[in-house]
């Protein structure tokens, strides 16, 4: 796998800056993010949508599938995540390319008004329903959604679970089921951050 995601000296950095901010390792893998990248090109995405900045790791990946004139709005609660990421931003060459949202994401998607192309949901677990909703409505019929970190360890299935992240992925998953706009799977991942996985949803043309 390690012949399919060659160091890159930019990510590599992101997340040597991270760590040496204190910033906690909970970004997407390299596979992830290189997916991420892979889906945003094959959209032809111009405008992409992401919840949870952290330090900028996935933010790069895609945004570096963006033409120019395109734009990535990146929403992310904690100012100090926000400021170690405008740097990794500026370092990778993508800072041009990518508005950086300071304050609750939901906020911030409730002055939007779209459309955008891809959106990827990675930021506090207990609002997901929530925000799979406003990307539904943010999303371009033919755009795609993923949503991060649906299985948990597994723990995702346990109905009598009080973990907020596992309620909220449950209450999520029956937003989705019930959303008539959209197609989606799971796909379940096992790598160096463990047993999880993501939602693939498909806004339907
Ligand atoms: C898993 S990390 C994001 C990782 C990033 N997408 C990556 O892969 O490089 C989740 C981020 O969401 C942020 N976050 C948590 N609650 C939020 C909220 N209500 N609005 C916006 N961002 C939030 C956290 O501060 C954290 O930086």
């Amino acid at each position: 796998m390690a012949r399919l995601n060659a160091p890159d000296p930019a990510l590599d950095a992101a997340l040597a800056a991270s760590d040496a901010a204190g910033l906690p390792p909970i970004q997407v893998s390299p596979p992830q993010g290189k997916l991420l990248h892979l889906l945003a090109g094959a959209i032809g995405a111009r405008r992409i949508l992401e919840l949870g900045t952290l330090a900028g790791y996935s933010t790069i990946w895609m945004a570096r599938a963006l033409p120019a004139g395109g734009e990535l709005v990146t929403c992310e609660i904690d100012p100090r995540h926000a400021e170690v990421a405008k740097a990794n931003l500026v370092t990778a060459g993508v800072s041009s390319l990518v508005d950086v949202r300071v304050g609750p994401a939901l906020d911030t998607l409730a002055g939007l008004a779209g459309p955008s192309d891809l959106a990827f949901i990675d930021a506090d677990k207990p609002s997901g329903a929530a925000y799979f909703r406003e990307c539904v409505r943010l999303v371009r019929p033919g755009g795609v959604i993923v949503v991060d970190n649906v299985v948990r360890g597994g723990r995702v299935v346990d109905a009598s679970s009080t973990d907020p992240a596992v309620v909220g992925t449950r209450r999520l998953a029956e937003v989705i089921a019930a959303e008539s706009r959209v197609d989606a799977t799971v796909i379940q991942t096992v790598g160096d951050k463990g047993y999880d996985g993501f939602v693939l949803a498909l806004v339907r043309p």
